[in-house]
């Protein structure tokens, strides 16, 4: 089998894992099914005599050790995914880093390489998506130090259940530290439309969007939905509702596409038919390349919601979360992955992330370099997300020029 034809094997295969029935993947963090693609992930390791290193967050690390004591350069992704997710969000950056690593292994085995300046760990890091448990981006921050251990364990899903808990559950709260990094190379579905548009084969991403949440709290008072007089109620519901189209209307106030913004998830308590409802949870995320405008959109939303509190008697609670500066890649590593993908014969342009990613977390901590390939449609985040094997395989080859520079030093 050629090296690409095994990449694309392992690929389709890891998409079985948590497949669902229109094409997609539904793996969330520490589930039983992020459990099996992880014993997958640590078998091909061992498969290659090769050590797997997990630690306290439950990020996975598959070492690739050719020079004793050297540090590593890292090469990775997420294997978990949303609810009725993609089958490349994460995994293809994961199966890609894998593959690298398996060439570059192979040359040196066979003496057509010599063994680099630095060991490579291939890097599966927990709970990317922030789907079952929030924040996102979590194992690679705790990893950056950005986000404190315990209090990431701590956290808990809409059951209840703790971080610690479900990992421990699935066999996967480690207690090894991860290895030395001296660097930190992705590669990722791009998830917009730039690249597709353009007919650009790669992206080299420079820098990140601003992003914050809005973690909203709406009150009211649980009552029957027939018995009780409509003057009567203080529907938090009703008061809820009205927040989810502030969040979209807020985006008028600004230039087409300066500001994106969503509410994903409502959580309706008691959530009866026959209940006006007491308590609405909301998570409103706001994203921009100017942070200016998400404080602004912000400023709009927080007046807004005082008066709409005041109208109809609700209490709403409105924290600040997860809020992420813009962060700049290094031009150096920037120039690099450029120059790979020419040297390639392949085209690329900068672009800018709008979705969050691990690199974005590693690169306050080391020098990070991060490529995209094209989406088709520029939809994730869903079952229809899509890449073609010809652009995954262009990002491969790319993905191992830019991580054998890299292991040079
Ligand atoms: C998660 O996938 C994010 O983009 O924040
Ligand atoms: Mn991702
Ligand atoms: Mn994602
Ligand atoms: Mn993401």
């Amino acid at each position: 089998m050629s090296q690409d034809a095994a990449f694309l094997t392992d690929f389709h295969h890891a998409a079985t894992i948590g497949a669902t029935d229109n094409d997609g993947v539904d793996r969330q963090a520490a589930t039983d099914l992020d459990g099996d693609v992880r014993r997958w992930f640590a078998g091909w390791f061992q498969d290659r005599g090769r050590r797997v290193l997990v630690d306290e967050i439950g990020n996975m690390f598959g070492l690739f050790e050719w020079r004793e004591g050297a540090p590593f350069v890292l090469v990775g992704s997420h294997l978990d995914t949303q609810p009725l997710g993609g089958r490349f969000d994460g995994s293809y950056g994961v199966i890609a880093g894998m593959h690298v690593a398996a060439q570059i292994d192979e040359a040196i085995t066979a003496g057509d390489q010599e063994a680099p300046r630095y060991n490579l760990a291939v890097v599966n890091w927990f709970n990317e998506e922030g789907a079952r448990f929030a924040p996102s981006v979590m194992g690679s921050s705790v990893f950056a130090g950005l986000f404190e251990l315990e209090q990431m364990l701590d956290v808990q899903d809409l059951e209840g259940v703790s971080v610690r808990k479900a990992l421990a559950d699935i066999g996967f709260l480690g207690s090894d530290d991860g290895p030395e990094a001296v660097g930190y190379a992705e590669i990722h579905i791009e998830q917009g439309r730039i690249l597709e548009r353009e007919g650009i084969d790669l992206g080299v991403v420079d820098r990140s969007w601003y992003t914050q949440k809005l973690d909203i709290e709406v009150l009211g008072e649980q009552s029957h939905t027939g018995a009780t007089a409509m003057a009567d109620r203080r529907d938090a519901l009703v008061g809820a509702s009205e927040i989810v189209l502030m969040v979209r209307q807020v985006t008028q106030d600004f230039p087409e596409e300066a500001l994106v913004s969503s509410v994903g998830q409502l959580v309706v308590e008691p959530n009866s038919p026959i209940v006006v409802a007491r308590r609405v949870h909301l998570v409103a995320d706001l994203r921009s390349g100017d942070p200016e405008i998400v404080q602004q959109a912000r400023q709009t939303l927080l007046d807004k919601i005082e008066a709409l509190a005041a109208r109809d008697n609700l209490v709403i609670n409105v924290k600040d979360f997860d809020v992420r500066p813009i962060r700049h890649f290094p031009t150096a590593g920037v120039e690099l992955a450029e120059s790979v993908v020419e040297g390639l014969g392949l085209t690329s342009r900068r672009v800018q992330t709008m979705a969050g990613h691990d690199s974005v977390a590693l690169n306050t901590m080391v020098p990070s370099a991060m490529l995209f390939i094209p989406s088709v449609d520029g939809v994730s985040h869903c079952e229809r997300e899509f890449s073609t094997d010809e652009d995954m395989v262009k990002g491969l080859a790319a993905l191992k020029g830019l991580v054998q520079e890299m292991l040079s030093g």
